[in-house]
């Protein structure tokens, strides 16, 4: 699950102009592994996932009706690694 938040820059101890998360949601990316495939002809169901995005209004609809069209495009690089971009999680690879 990917959670993204609105973000702001502010001035602290550590630096000028320093990124920070708000407490203000934008959207939530999900992804449910499916190695068996159980979902064949339902378009958010494919390639080992369920794929699902989620909005601060509605957290009962899923936003997306077609992965193909709205998330493996920009997956396509980590396709070697299941779709998922595993070089952001470095402690998984210890
Ligand atoms: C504009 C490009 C883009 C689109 C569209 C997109 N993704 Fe992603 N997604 C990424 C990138 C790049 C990352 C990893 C880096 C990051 O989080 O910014 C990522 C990360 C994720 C993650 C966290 C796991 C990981 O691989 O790091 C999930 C879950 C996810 N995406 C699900 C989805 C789903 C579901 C959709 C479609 C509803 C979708 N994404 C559409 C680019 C995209």
């Amino acid at each position: 699950m990917k959670e993204l938040r609105a973000a702001n820059t502010g001035d602290f101890t550590t630096g000028q102009g320093v990124s920070h998360e708000t407490g203000e949601l934008k959207q939530w990316f999900v992804m449910i592994k499916d190695t068996e495939n159980r979902f064949s002809g339902n378009d958010v169901w494919g390639d080992g996932w369920g794929w699902a995005l989620f909005m601060p209004k509605d957290k009962s609809q899923n936003a997306s009706s077609n992965y193909k069209n709205d998330c493996l495009g920009c997956h396509v690089p980590a396709k070697e690694t299941d779709w998922i971009y595993t070089e952001g999680y470095p402690v998984l690879s210890e």
